[in-house]
């Protein structure tokens, strides 16, 4: 049976992106003999204009019966006054819930011809591959809330983080699978020396190490984390935390390559995994046509992988964005960012990238990542 896969496009740059995508994913899927249905639907600021609502019932119906999800980005200057429940980010929020994505995953990866565009030095920058797989359903976004002011006249707040055994052994087991597909080493992170949420979090890490003897673990606490992933980034393979913790170190991680346009990601839980860019719609370059299509491409790679079980043709792409970076083949964002090897003095449109990107699929491959432990240890 085709597989059913829900375009998302959105606001701002997300269509073009998700049209690179799926010149992409076609070519793949094509060369491979699986059939694959597509069909495009509203959310975000788009959606708000057509339908009134930022995440319509047509589009959850859709996003409920799909096989995955590809998402490019929502938000814009023009949405940004409505009221919290009326703007494009809700509809974003909604559908993470509506689709029960409970591990967010993101590969951070540097490539050695942009080592340049990072904010720190290239001897530190050099070789940074981690994948942060950030809780993403529970803890203090999600816990009981309050508002008020005490007998003495006083405002107070109050957010609460709250885990249960089963939504933290669901993410760990998330994080040491994708150890298991990388390089064996998972850093839990917590705040065990202050925090009972903590204290039980590093509890059941310690409870399943025993289930995944090939995957060394260790635990770090959030702050001494923060401070390595800028000190030693080379230093991590998979890292695995919870919401907030994890909101803030994904952020942190994304910015150690320098190139926001380059960086994938894959939210995942027991339905249909949601593929996404990690940057948003960018109003100041939409319509421009010159995006940066490869974050949304290489998320199209992790869909293969993680909802299709199709690693072969993940790596084919994934090889495909190095060969093509690896020419000096560049969009303006990577060009403005100081990465080195331009070719010319210019830069290419999304679509000339997305073109490279395919001439290159076209190619022979130069080593497959089936027959090369190496280049699958890199992931
Ligand atoms: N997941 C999402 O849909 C998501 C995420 C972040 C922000 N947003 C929304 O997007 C809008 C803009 O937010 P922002 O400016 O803070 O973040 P942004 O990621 O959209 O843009 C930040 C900067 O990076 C550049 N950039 C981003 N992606 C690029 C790409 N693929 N190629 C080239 N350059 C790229 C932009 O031009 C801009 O200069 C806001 O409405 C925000 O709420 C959406």
């Amino acid at each position: 049976m085709a597989k059913n896969i829900v375009l998302l496009p959105g606001d701002g740059i997300g269509p073009d992106v998700v049209a690179s995508a799926v010149r992409v994913l076609r070519k793949v899927l094509q060369d491979r003999d699986v059939h694959v249905e597509f069909s495009h639907h509203l959310l975000g600021g788009i959606a708000l204009d057509q339908t009134g609502s930022p995440f319509p019932p047509e589009t959850q119906a859709a996003v409920r019966a799909a096989d995955a999800v590809l998402l490019g980005a929502v938000g814009g200057p023009k949405w940004d006054v409505g009221p919290g429940h009326l703007r494009p980010e809700a509809g974003l929020l909604a559908l993470r819930k509506a689709l029960g994505v409970y591990a967010n995953l993101r590969p951070v990866k540097g490539h050695p011809r942009l080592v340049g565009a990072s904010p720190l030095r290239e001897d530190v920058a050099a070789g940074v591959d981690v994948m942060i797989v950030r809780e993403l359903t529970g803890g203090v976004y999600f816990g009981e809330r309050e508002r008020g002011t005490d007998e003495r006249g006083e405002r107070f707040a109050r957010d609460t983080m709250y885990y249960s055994e089963a939504e933290i052994r669901r993410v760990v087991r998330r994080g040491f699978e994708a150890a298991q597909l990388r390089r064996r080493k998972l850093t839990s992170v917590d705040k065990a020396n202050v925090l009972d949420s903590s204290r039980l979090w590093r509890e059941i890490v310690e409870e399943m190490k025993h289930d995944y003897p090939d995957v060394t673990v260790e635990h770090a606490l959030v702050d001494s984390c923060a401070m390595q992933l800028v000190t030693r980034p080379r230093s991590f393979d998979v890292i695995v935390t919870e919401n907030l913790f994890g909101d803030i170190l994904s952020d942190e991680a994304a910015v150690l390559t320098g190139s926001i346009g380059l960086l994938p990601s894959a939210s995942l839980g027991d339905g249909p995994g949601l593929y996404e860019p990690i940057h948003g719609a960018a109003p100041d370059i939409a319509g421009k046509g010159i995006a940066n299509p490869l974050g949304t491409i290489l998320s199209a790679a992790l869909m293969l992988r993680y909802s299709f079980g199709m690693d072969d043709a993940a790596s084919h792409i994934e090889e495909a964005v190095h060969a093509v970076i690896d020419r000096g083949v560049r969009t303006a964002d990577l060009v403005s960012q100081g990465a080195s090897g331009t070719s010319g003095n210019g830069y290419v449109s999304t679509t000339e990238m997305t073109d490279a990107v395919l001439a290159q699929l076209s190619q022979p491959r130069a080593n497959s990542s089936a027959a090369d432990p190496a280049t699958k240890a890199a992931r």
